[in-house]
């Protein structure tokens, strides 16, 4: 059979074809999309351990920011599902409940409830709040490994690990101490020597002990099974060297560190009795890797949340996006990421806005040493001011660089700006309406020039917060917000409705109106940032709105609308509730140093002291020695000769600055090797409750050589 086709027509079919195809087959790259190419939106944050409590650094770096995201996304009206819940596996968890005698369920039980209800508190609205000990969760990551499995994806390897016979497992390289081969130092762990930085591998650790039984562990051969992440390298070189250009710098950054060192293959397995079973045959007493697992609780959460989770996870015009601190970024940018690819019906996160870290009083927050602003003890001292803190902690986001939270920076940004600018400027509106109109709203009839600017100003401000929030700057998001509330108390100050006579009622009318519909848009730009108290206005104003789209406008409250009477929108915090919550820390600081401070050393002779040959010297020179974290290569003038010793300092100064610095050493000290370089001596030096190691240093300069004695 014969077919006609007039030429004409052929052109016709084949641009056609041609359309289809370039549409088909040429999708747009996904970092070239635009916001509204996206249909819904899946927001994920980091999966807190559930060993512990919350603390203002997590919620600085990770929960406040993204639950802001969350927020105003739903003002907007998007479609979309913010994803959270509890770590609830690892080695850490196992050996909490080992030191405390109870099971590592009753720990995550007791971590769960009570972060899962302090979030709660805090206004942290998350879709779900869901735990990796949900059979949802064990059946999701158990497909998830056996699926890669299937595939050949892993590489399977065998090798001999310490094993502690007396509790009975292997032990994770943090959980064995023995002696440094290279420095000595007798407290040295399984991954690293703390005293002059090596990094070690638990089998160079010279008498090795197990820190579970204190006994001594065995070689035992061990089957484990690795991601090849080495196989991923082009992918993820491309998409998120070449196409993700936009994450922020820190983000990208790390990811290129990484990239340009070359990957390794990872473990992903474990021989631990605790977290979700290796499901092969012949992988009894082995669990998947910790974070091989959590972030499959993101997929697992979400598919426990709704029977429509595979809409969110499955298609491409999902916008995901992961919050989490820095010590994530490779378990989110490359590891999961790689896994993602490697299952291959998963979509891939579009950005990971991780934050840096949040100080507390100048010091590094941590957990094992209570040294920490406790989210569940914030909610009981400060009831009430669930915003202020959110406030705060926004405000002094560590988002470009590590940050310092204060009690005094607490107290003055609550009281100097919530109460002075937002709190006064709601208050006067509403009261003076109150007043003089008893509650009614007043028409503004007549508007002159100044009014219009001020109004003006209100689209300029919100067109500014969405810009903030969609590039996830939220701190200048917040305080572009506030900018509104400085500019209806700055429109109050000049326009002193307070000071009109009788006769000026219409101007007062003006005024006021115009300071309420203000009022009314702070209540709702305000609604991602200060939930409790945009609520609160709310209440205020008898005036309601969860949409976006209505911040802008100068009519959201029309005359003739009766408002309610005002009360404090938030409250001067004094010195005492501060003085108590800065004595909290000093409390904890004085059991950290009792703790530091080591007991006092047997008693020696004045003979075995002389025996020590301890001079002044002055640092001639000074070099890092490369490949190394700790060790910097010395020169120096001992008085009696020019000599090198080996220092492990290079942690807490730079070499080029304390070249000249006079120093105290030991002259008489076996020399000995480290990294190859002879050592002959070594520096004096006392160390501080954070680990630092400082000079102990003659007051004043005097001649090398001298002895201390
Ligand atoms: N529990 C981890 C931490 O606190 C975060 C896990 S995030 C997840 O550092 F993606 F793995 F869930
Ligand atoms: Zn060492």
């Amino acid at each position: 059979m014969q077919v006609n086709i007039h030429p004409y027509r052929i052109g016709t079919y084949f641009y056609f074809f041609l359309l289809i195809f370039i549409k088909l087959f040429h999708p747009e790259p996904l970092n070239k999309k635009r916001m509204s190419a996206f249909k819904r939106h899946l927001v994920t944050s980091a999966l807190p351990y559930a060993n512990g409590p919350i603390h203002i650094g997590h919620l600085a770096g990770v929960y406040i920011p993204s639950d802001i995201y969350t927020r105003y996304l739903r003002l907007k009206g998007e479609d979309v599902l913010s994803i959270c819940g509890s770590d609830e596996h690892g080695v850490p968890i196992t050996l909490k409940a080992r030191q405390e005698g109870i099971t590592p369920q009753d720990v995550v039980d007791k971590f769960h409830n009570l972060n899962k209800i302090s979030f709660e508190k805090l206004g942290i609205a998350f879709d779900i709040y869901a735990r990796t000990t949900s059979p949802v969760h064990h059946e999701m990551a158990s497909e998830f490994f056996k699926t890669l499995y299937d595939k050949g994806d892993f590489i399977e390897k065998t090798s001999d690990q310490y094993y502690d016979e007396e509790a009975k497992q292997f032990l994770a390289d943090r959980y064995i101490t023995g002696t440094c081969p290279h420095c000595g130092n007798d407290q040295a762990y399984g991954d690293q020597c703390e005293n002059c930085g090596t990094s070690l591998s638990p089998n160079e650790l010279i008498k090795p002990k197990s820190t579970i039984s204190g006994s001594k562990p065995v070689l035992k051969q061990t089957r484990h099974w690795y991601l090849p992440l080495d196989r991923y390298e082009p992918f993820l070189k491309k998409w998120i060297l070449e196409e993700h250009k936009d994450w922020k710098t820190n983000v990208y950054g790390q990811c290129k560190s990484w990239l340009d060192t070359g990957l390794q293959p990872r473990a992903v397995s474990r021989d631990l009795n605790w977290g979700v079973p290796v499901p092969v045959e012949g992988a009894e007493g082995k669990v998947l890797y910790v974070w091989f697992d959590a972030p499959i609780g993101y997929i697992s959460a979400t598919k426990e949340l709704t029977r429509d989770w595979e809409k969110y996870w499955k298609s491409q015009d999902t916008k995901m996006v992961h919050f989490i601190g820095k010590d994530n970024i490779v378990f989110h940018c490359i590891i999961f990421p790689s896994m993602l690819k490697a299952e291959g019906s998963y979509i891939l996160p579009e950005n990971v806005p991780a934050n840096e870290f949040l100080n507390l009083e100048g010091d590094k927050i941590s957990t094992s040493r209570n040294w920490a602003v406790w989210l569940h003890e914030y909610l009981e001292d400060f009831e009430g001011k669930e915003d202020v803190l959110r406030y705060v902690l926004c405000a002094n986001a560590p988002e470009t660089k590590d940050n310092d939270f204060t009690w005094k920076d607490f107290q003055n940004r609550n009281n100097n700006e919530l109460v002075a600018i937002l709190g006064n400027f709601v208050n006067r509106a509403v009261v003076l309406t109150n007043k003089f109109f008893n509650g009614i709203v007043p028409a503004s009839k007549i508007l002159n020039d100044y009014d219009r600017e001020t109004l003006k100003e209100i689209p300029v401000i919100k067109s500014r917060v969405e810009q903030s929030i969609e590039r996830f700057r939220f701190r200048e998001a917040l305080k572009e917000a506030m900018n509104l509330a400085r500019l209806g108390n700055k429109y109050l100050a000049d326009t002193e409705p307070w000071n009109h006579n009788k006769n000026n009622e219409e101007r007062v009318k003006t005024i006021l109106n115009i300071s309420l519909q203000i009022s009314a848009n702070l209540s709702v730009l305000l609604k991602p940032f200060l939930p409790f108290s945009a609520k609160k206005l709310s209440g205020f104003l008898n005036f309601e709105s969860s949409d976006w789209k209505n911040i802008g406008s100068d009519k959201l409250l029309i005359p003739g609308h009766r408002i309610n009477k005002a009360s404090h929108l938030f409250q001067k915090i004094d010195d005492k509730l501060i003085e108590k919550q800065v004595q909290k820390l000093i409390d904890t600081r004085q059991t950290l140093t009792d703790k530091i401070v080591a007991p006092a050393k047997d008693v020696i002779n004045f003979e075995d002291f002389s025996q020590l040959d301890i001079r002044t010297g002055t640092i001639l020179e000074a070099e890092k020695i490369p490949k190394t974290k700790k060790l910097i290569k010395l020169l120096i003038d001992t008085g009696i000769d020019q000599r090198t010793v080996v220092s492990g300092i290079a942690e807490y100064y730079k070499a080029e600055e304390i070249i000249g610095k006079q120093v105290s050493i030991l002259v008489n000290l076996a020399p000995r090797k480290l990294k190859g370089i002879e050592s002959q001596g070594m520096i004096l030096m006392a160390e501080d409750t954070e680990g630092k190691l400082v000079f102990v240093s003659p007051e004043e300069n005097i001649q090398n050589g001298s002895e201390i004695k």
